[in-house]
């Protein structure tokens, strides 16, 4: 089964390439820099390399079971690589944003037709909050509403911040505040409803709304009409949600916007250690009877469960588990695949 790994010099093409390996799938590291691949290569000691500059291309033409997206800016890479893939070949990437992951997602009509999977959002933030709300809406009616949280706690490797990254973080705050009312995206106010969550483990953490994937895969996996997710990576701090809205609005100017990331994206990060020892994926459930349920994903640093996620996603869908179709990682396999890539499920009683 061979899986193709676009970006596979980057920090999570690196990650994902060792646990395919380690999970008995065989891993091609893809890029556009001979140079940087054979040192990734060299480094995590594998030995398939490709290099390319159309990468669409390339993929229609010698066909890999499954290709793995992290080279970013999904909103315009996602559908011409996942398109090359058809028909029969699979895709999955790490988005999470409202533009990109409804985009791929409706391709889910062409996906069947050609006996593809497309899965989006496979990292922890999507999968974190999504597998929850599955297990705790499995077998009950359509509730009313839906909160979800991911609280992720990552240690940060140093180096500059990245191209990549720069621009899925201006991207979400171009986005605005957004939630599900009545069925409908709804806007919102940008790091509305702060909150500092008791975790399980005697720990705290602050979250805020985001317009992230967390959101959309939310209201996927229960149909609620009424749906509000946040983010442990929003700024909670006052100053900050008071400028925010600014800064937003000003980045949807494109000159801005490329400044904005080209200078994020050299800015160097200290090797710093993980900020709490475990990262959460968390939903609060309500049924228009006032019934409501809890429940928590445990999970270590969320880059490794992200790495995993995709890796165990990726390989499953080379055995042909995935069924035809675009969906986000659990919709596609499963809510167990939370655990799989290294999750542990906390049920809690709301009183
Ligand atoms: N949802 C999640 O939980 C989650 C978690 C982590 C990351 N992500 C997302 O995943 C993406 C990758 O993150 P990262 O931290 O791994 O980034 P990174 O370290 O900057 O790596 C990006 C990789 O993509 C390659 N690349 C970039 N643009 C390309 C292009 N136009 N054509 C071909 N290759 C290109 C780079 O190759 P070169 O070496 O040639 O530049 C590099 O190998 C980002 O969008 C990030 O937001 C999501």
């Amino acid at each position: 089964m061979t899986i193709w790994i676009l970006g596979a010099t980057g920090r999570t093409g690196r990650e994902i390439a060792t646990r395919v390996a380690a999970r008995g799938g065989a891993p091609v590291l893809v890029g556009r820099n001979a140079d940087r691949l054979r040192k990734t290569a060299a480094d995590l000691g594998l030995d398939d390399v490709l290099v390319t500059d159309d990468l669409p291309g390339e993929i229609a033409r010698r066909r890999p079971t499954v290709v793995v997206n992290t080279i970013g800016g999904y909103a315009d890479t996602a559908v011409p690589i996942a398109r090359a893939c058809l028909p029969g070949g699979h895709y999955v990437d790490l988005a999470n944003d409202l533009v990109a992951m409804p985009r791929l997602l409706a391709l889910h009509d062409e996906a069947v037709a050609a006996g593809s999977t497309f899965v989006t959002g496979a990292g922890f933030g999507v999968l974190g909050v999504e597998s929850v709300v599955a297990h705790l809406c499995a077998d009950r009616p359509t509730p009313s509403h839906v909160r979800v949280d991911a609280l992720p706690s990552v240690a940060i490797e140093g180096g500059p911040l990245g191209e990549a990254l720069a621009r899925s973080i201006v991207s979400g705050l171009t986005t605005g505040g957004l939630v599900f009312e009545n069925g409908q995206l709804t806007k919102a106010r940008l790091a509305a409803d702060p909150r500092e969550h008791a975790l399980p483990d005697g720990q705290t953490a602050k979250s805020a709304g985001a317009p992230t994937g967390e959101l959309l895969a939310a209201q996927l996996s229960s149909g609620a009409p009424s749906v509000v997710s946040t983010s442990g990576l929003m700024p909670t701090a006052p100053i900050v949600r008071v400028v925010l809205p600014a800064v937003g609005a000003l980045l949807k100017i494109p000159a801005v916007r490329r400044f904005a990331v080209r200078r994020m994206a050299a800015i160097e990060g200290k090797p710093t250690p993980r900020p709490r020892e475990h990262s959460w994926g968390h939903a609060i459930v309500t049924w228009s009877d006032g019934t409501t349920l809890e429940e928590w994903l445990r999970a270590g640093d969320a880059m490794e469960f992200t790495a995993s996620a995709v890796a165990e996603t990726a390989v499953r869908l080379a055995r042909g588990e995935g069924q035809a179709g675009a969906y986000t990682p659990a919709r596609a396999l499963g809510a167990e695949l939370a655990e799989a890539a290294g999750g542990t499920f906390l049920t809690s009683t709301w009183e």
